[in-house]
């Protein structure tokens, strides 16, 4: 028996939960409940990540203190990972006794280990709020493109880095004054001590080998000493032996992880210490790509330096992308968990996330209609279907008794059980996706008996050879069932109360049941109806129409194209047309393919925006289109023109549009 502890990376009390931390907890939970059904010792922590100024800020702006905010985050956060199924062993709280222990423990022993430093830093402060203002909380003219608005350390159109001093007209992003300079002592920890350790450490294979050469670049630049402070007024521990200076929040959060442990550890009458320092348990940490350079290099660093181990891997995921593009508050695709599951079941979710996860590290697509597909057709269609088309017929009409299982099913359910070495080694190395595609496979052989065996005609003229296949088909359900467990709990949990089974283990595979008494059948999971997920993106639609992006992204395409005489430019037929269908083209991920009406006939046009728009949001607009270009051989058919678009590089896309009082047909100057 293995014994393990693992950890997701702590969320901010300053937000809700959304479909992007889902992710991780998904992934991680499944991973957990796969070492629990193997018979291994596992515990899995989390907590709020509750100190920092946005915390701060924020209950200042509600009326309330910090505490109650990060009590009504915890509050909130918990009952999204409950229905979601996360069964951690304990979420805590960074703002908790055994945090500020650890906290102050990691303090003093790193002072003693000479790898903290003090250091005197100048800072922008707001005298009217009477704050220190980190880097995102000031905002100005970014000084390289001169882009208004952008933060303090980055700017989000030209995506260049530099000091919050460069920034033009800077102003408090809180009251909008403009903040002054003042200097403060602040306490350094000085990572390059252990930049050989955790330089070895990463060449051990601490993480993904794919993000070794961006740790690389780090090594290679230099290890900065890190600033751990921050002066009051900041929510967060105060410094051992300052009056008025607190550790930054990056500092206690990972520290968090352990006091998470220690907080269940103790009730458990068990001694922490001993766990997380003994070799006989294994550490993992989950993370997404955001955070890595606290997880790889300071984290590793700070447990160095105060003497306990570092973990055995960081698991790092990607970001999850909605239709292609990143989650967007406008587009109602920046999705609560707590709007998710008022109307669709968490488990689809959970199967969704299941099938796209490989263990890597690129980002991963919640395409909506696919995740409706999916469901539908292989987690309703083929596998609970499976149990719908059996279970009912033998309790109904064959007393609830299992059988024995003919010889066709014992081959069956054979190779159902020879496929559980691979799907543990699959688990194993979170390979979910490989897990899914397996399962199903196995599942379309089971449904493939059962067609072939048609009980549904058999039970008129044979009732006992019926009884076997359904002996057979049902065996095969509780297999399955035991393979997809781990995504699946409550699937699971109506399966082994309808088979009249205790709770199902990987090893149960091995075994089958037979001459049985069952239970009635309840339905297990719904079909998902389009008009729930649309209810869902509209509720995540923000409630008045915000701009939507931020202005100024001209600094482009600032440069304009050489001059053209009017002739050029009436060289080219520009149309009003009006879009007739729009479909996504199979095995082009960008284009979607739009039949256009221009009122004196019919165009078929292949358009690059596919990441942008959905099809059906384009049916029934009036575009302009380029009418006389040259037809033009692609791939997938012929293009008769093109649509005019504006864009952003390759991130956005706008297509044109037209005033309603034009007519498909009229032509552009
Ligand atoms: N509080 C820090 C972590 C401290 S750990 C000692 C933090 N919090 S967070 O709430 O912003 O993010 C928590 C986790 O969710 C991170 O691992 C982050 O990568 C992950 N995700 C947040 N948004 C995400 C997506 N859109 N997609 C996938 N994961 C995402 O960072
Ligand atoms: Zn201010």
């Amino acid at each position: 028996m293995r014994r393990i502890v693992v950890t997701t990376a702590l969320k901010y009390a300053n937000g809700p939960i959304h479909l992007g931390h889902m992710v991780e907890d998904i992934q991680t939970d499944i991973w957990v409940r796969y070492h629990k059904m193997a018979g291994n010792e596992c515990h899995y922590f989390c907590a709020d990540d509750a100190h920092g100024t946005p915390i701060m800020i924020r209950a200042r702006e509600e009326g309330i203190t910090p505490e109650e905010l990060i009590e009504r985050a915890k509050r909130e956060h918990k009952a999204d990972f409950d229905a979601f199924m996360i069964d951690f062993d304990n979420y805590y709280t960074t703002h908790s006794p055994e945090n500020k222990h650890f906290s102050e423990l990691f303090f003093q022993r790193l002072l003693k280990a000479g790898a903290i430093v003090k250091h005197t830093v100048e800072q922008a402060y707001c005298e009217k709020d009477k704050i220190w203002l980190p880097d995102r909380f000031i905002r100005g003219t970014c000084p390289k493109c001169k882009a208004p608005d952008q933060y303090g350390d980055s700017c989000e159109v030209c995506s260049s880095t530099y000091q919050p001093t460069e920034l033009i007209e800077p102003k408090c992003s809180v009251c909008g004054t403009a903040p002054v300079r003042k200097e403060s002592e602040h306490y350094f920890f000085r990572l390059e001590v252990f930049g050989t350790k955790v330089k070895e450490l990463i060449d051990s294979g601490y993480t993904h080998r794919s993000i070794g050469n961006k740790l690389d670049e780090w090594f290679k630049s230099g290890l900065k000493d890190w600033d751990i402070s921050r002066d009051g007024p900041y929510f967060g521990f105060k410094i051992p032996g300052e009056d008025d200076k607190y550790f930054y929040v990056w500092f206690d959060a990972p520290i968090g992880y352990m006091a998470s442990a220690q907080n269940y550890f103790e009730r458990a009458g068990v001694d922490f210490e001993k766990i997380w320092n003994s070799p006989e348990y294994e550490i993992y940490h989950f993370i997404g790509k955001d955070i890595v350079y606290f997880h790889a290099l300071f984290w590793p660093a700070m447990l160095m330096g105060a003497g306990f181990r570092t973990a055995n891997k960081l698991f790092i995921h990607g970001f999850i992308t909605v239709n292609g593009v990143k989650m967007s508050k406008s587009r109602g695709t920046f999705i609560n968990a707590s709007t998710y599951r008022k109307h669709l079941d968490p488990q689809y979710l959970r199967y969704y996330y299941a099938a796209k996860l490989t263990g890597g590290i690129d980002d991963i697509d919640l395409s909506l209609d696919d995740f409706v597909a999916k469901v539908n057709s292989d987690l309703v269609g083929k596998l609970a279907n499976l149990a719908s088309r059996s279970g009912p017929m033998l309790t109904g009409k064959l007393d609830s008794m299992l059988g024995e299982l003919d010889e066709d099913g014992t081959a069956l359910v054979k190779n159902i059980a020879a496929a559980k070495a691979d799907i543990l080694a699959n688990y194993e190395k979170l390979d979910f996706a490989a897990v899914v595609r397996s399962v199903m496979a196995l599942t379309d052989q089971a449904n493939k008996y059962v067609d072939d065996n048609q009980p549904w005609a058999l039970i008129k003229t044979d009732k006992e050879k019926t009884r076997k296949v359904l002996t057979a088909v049902l065996n095969s359900v509780r297999m399955l069932t035991i393979y997809f467990k781990p995504v699946l709990p409550v699937f699971a949990e109506k399966i082994e109360k309808f088979l009249n089974v205790a709770p199902l283990k990987f090893n149960d595979v091995e075994s089958i049941i037979v001459n049985h008494k069952i239970n009635v059948f309840e339905r297990l999971v719904e079909r998902i109806e389009q008009e729930k997920v649309n209810a869902m993106l509209e509720e995540s639609k923000p409630a008045q129409a915000q701009p939507v992006e931020p202005a100024a992204p001209q600094m482009q395409y600032e440069e304009l194209a050489p001059e053209c005489t009017i002739e050029d430019f009436t060289k080219i037929d520009l149309r009003i047309a009006k879009v007739i269908s729009a479909k996504k083209v199979e095995g082009a991920d960008k284009l979607l393919q739009l039949e256009l009406d221009l009122g004196f006939a019919k165009k078929n046009v292949f358009a690059g925006i596919s990441k942008y728009y959905k099809p059906e949001e384009l049916v029934g607009r009036k575009v302009v289109c380029a009418a006389n270009l040259k037809p033009r051989k692609m791939k997938f058919g012929i293009s008769e023109g093109m649509i005019l678009a504006a864009s952003l590089g390759d991130s956005e896309a706008s297509v044109l549009g037209v005033d309603e009082k034009a007519q498909p047909g009229y032509r552009i100057h």
